[in-house]
């Protein structure tokens, strides 16, 4: 399949605005930015076009998608019930990095909800996200712009990487602003559960709604996760992710001294500026300040990927604090380890 790279600003030009509404009319797939990550997007209300991401991505088809709108009020279309604490943090993330699940009323197939009776909905802030959205007149599902296992794209030369000549139509919308998904939230149950640590802290949802809400996602290892995703390989890099949590003297000591454990593999670090100085290995990939959690979001999944580009066989990773935006650092970090983790 020939596909179609447009920039941003060719949005403007109303010829290729009407060529992408029908794409997405004729069941194609459109790949665009958002603030998290690159979506894969299709129009969600055919069946015929979500089974073609499912294909493309290489995805579990119990793994149900995110769907995304450009207007808050058009939730009250798809979903049974919208409770006044979905009310108060709609009013105060969206648009933006969180997806809440709400009871599905049935308009989406099961193709899209995986099966389930409820529906994981976002408003994205990205302008061209919602200028694609808008402009199909439809509702777009759109997971993560990347082969099922891989890490999360965050740079357009990702997304062309994993889908140049599978898909119709790929926006270059240049690196995105947060790196790591949404926070999924779970409003279908009685006291709103986090699925997914994102952007969107557990203190910053608490301290909108006023009460203690519960928090799923370290607890994924369960046998039956509430979010399909969390069970499946995630992030994962060829080489061997090994996380290695302590003390920074101990944890530098350590990686150094794995690195002359395999002098014929090439083995790196990827880790906050502050370890930089001490480490001995041959690639140390910094991911920016401990100070500075976004920018390591921001940073983490394209860092994952250099490590293929690299071909690095062993790579290792410091934990950092669960703080924040530490916690969905850490999430994505312990999947990419396939838990693999060292205590120094
Ligand atoms: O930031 C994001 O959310 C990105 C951008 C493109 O919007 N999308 C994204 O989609 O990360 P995906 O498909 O890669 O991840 C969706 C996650 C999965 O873990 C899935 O299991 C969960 O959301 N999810 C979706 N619908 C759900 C539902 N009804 N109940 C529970 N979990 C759900
Ligand atoms: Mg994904």
């Amino acid at each position: 399949m020939n596909t179609d790279i447009l920039k941003a600003s060719d949005l403007k030009d109303p010829e290729i605005r009407r060529m992408i509404k029908n794409r997405i009319k004729n069941d194609e797939l459109v790949v665009f930015p958002t603030e998290t990550v690159y979506g894969i997007g299709a129009n969600a209300l055919s069946e015929t076009a979500v089974k073609k991401i499912f294909t493309v991505k290489g995805r579990p088809s119990d793994n149900p998608l995110i769907v995304h709108l450009s207007n808050k009020d058009d939730v009250f279309k798809y979903v049974k019930n919208v409770s006044s604490h979905a009310l108060k943090l709609m009013d105060a993330f969206w648009p933006g990095p969180l997806t809440l699940v709400f009871e599905s009323n049935g308009l989406f197939s099961s193709v899209v909800t995986g099966g389930l009776n409820t529906v994981g909905i976002r408003v994205p802030s990205n302008l061209v996200a919602r200028d694609i959205i808008s402009l199909s007149e439809v509702p777009i599902c759109a997971p993560s712009a990347n082969i099922s296992g891989k890490p999360s794209s965050t740079l357009f030369a990702h997304v062309k990487d994993d889908f140049d000549g599978l898909v119709s139509t790929i926006i270059d919308g240049g690196g995105v602003e947060i790196g790591l998904e949404s926070t999924v939230l779970d409003m279908s149950v009685s006291v709103p559960t986090i699925l997914r640590p994102g952007k969107v802290t557990q203190a910053m949802i608490e301290a909108v709604l006023n009460i203690k809400i519960d928090n799923q996602s370290d607890r994924e290892l369960n046998e039956s996760p509430k979010s399909p995703g969390m069970k499946y390989k995630h992030y994962a890099p060829k080489g061997v992710v090994t996380l290695v949590e302590g003390e920074r003297a101990k944890v530098i000591n350590y990686i150094n001294s794995q690195g002359l454990k395999h002098p014929n593999k090439k083995t790196a670090c990827l880790c906050p500026d502050e370890f930089k100085k001490d480490l001995k290995l041959e690639t140390v990939i910094q991911l920016g300040s401990m100070d500075k959690l976004e920018t390591i979001g921001e940073n983490l999944f394209k860092s994952l990927r250099l490590m293929d580009e690299l071909e690095i066989d062993y790579i290792y990773i410091p934990a950092i604090s669960y703080e924040g935006l530490g916690e969905a650092i850490m999430n994505r970090l312990i999947k990419a380890a396939n838990h693999n983790i060292i205590k120094v």
